[in-house]
């Protein structure tokens, strides 16, 4: 099996847009008039959810009528947010199938499918011609991207002189070896992670410039820590992104969470841009 392969069925387990519309059902939202806000809670499949896209948006240089890239798009959730925020159009490209086919189903129950078109492939290839993009992002992806120049090379390629990259990522931690599963690997397979110095150098041999890098940790981790708790409490609600990790969610996101305590992982939010 290759690796892009093995990462895609990690992430895309069945029919992810079924699972979606009974998890719709049970928590008693109704698809013919779902709106992106209730679609949330699923579709920013990142640490933090809806929150975590909402603080890199209020730091992104968005114009209405841009042209974005969100590689590793996921459900769509994201591109959504931004194309209805800003009044921008996205392209989102997924190496997960399944996600790719859920992404372009929801924008559809919520009228946005002009604005975001999602494809399926992977961003070390991206399928775009040179300068295309007004700005581009990836939440949560490059802890499965085995080549991050040929990845950040790419995503050079397609932004426009000028334009923003934004990243968001776990990186490896002081003490690195995290404890698996976590989101990205059940047990270190399709794992890449990277400390964040050495993401900033792979960056800047991509040829990007003002580097701005966030420590994300601790609003990550008293993320993780809520939600703990409301698994303790029996409380967990009935739309979450539970139902795309699956049965090992409890073992994940204690895992997520002590993997920062003790180092073995360090969260950024990394923003730079290409050179106008
Ligand atoms: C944690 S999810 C994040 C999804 C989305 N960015 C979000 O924040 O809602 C990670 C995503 O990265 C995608 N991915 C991993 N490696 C990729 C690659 N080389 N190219 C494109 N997508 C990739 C996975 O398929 C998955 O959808």
């Amino acid at each position: 099996m290759t690796d892009a392969q093995a990462i895609s069925d990690h992430w895309g387990k069945g029919d992810v847009y079924s699972r979606i519309l009974d998890a719709m059902e049970t928590a008693g939202l109704d698809p013919t008039s779902v709106t992106v806000e209730q679609l949330a809670p699923v579709d920013h499949f990142h640490a933090r959810s809806f929150p975590a896209t909402v603080e890199l948006a209020d730091v992104l240089p968005i114009k209405e009528g841009d042209r974005l890239v969100d590689i590793g798009c996921g459900l769509g959730g994201p591109a959504r947010y931004l194309a209805k925020r800003f009044k921008c159009h996205v392209d989102g490209i997924d190496i997960t199938a399944p996600f790719v086919d859920a992404a372009n189903k929801l924008s559809v129950l919520v009228g946005m499918e002009d604005a975001v078109k999602c494809q399926h492939g992977d961003g070390q290839k991206l399928p775009y011609q040179g300068e295309t993009f007004d700005g581009g992002y990836t939440q949560h992806v490059t802890m499965n991207v085995p080549d991050r120049d040929v990845f950040f090379g790419e995503a050079f390629r397609v932004l426009k002189p000028g334009a923003f990259f934004a990243l968001t990522e776990h990186g490896l931690g002081e003490l690195g070896d995290p404890h698996h599963p976590v989101p990205w690997s059940e047990d270190g397979t399709g794992a890449y992670l990277m400390r964040p110095s050495d993401t900033v150098a792979a960056l800047k041999k991509a040829g990007f410039a003002d580097i701005e890098v966030r420590d994300t940790g601790e609003r990550y981790l008293q993320g993780y820590k809520r939600a703990i708790d409301l698994a303790e409490k029996g409380e967990v609600p009935a739309f979450g992104t539970h139902i795309l990790l699956g049965d090992l969610t409890p073992q994940i996101v204690r895992n997520a969470a002590r993997n920062i305590e003790e180092r073995r992982t360090h969260p950024v939010q990394i923003v730079c841009f290409k050179p106008g």
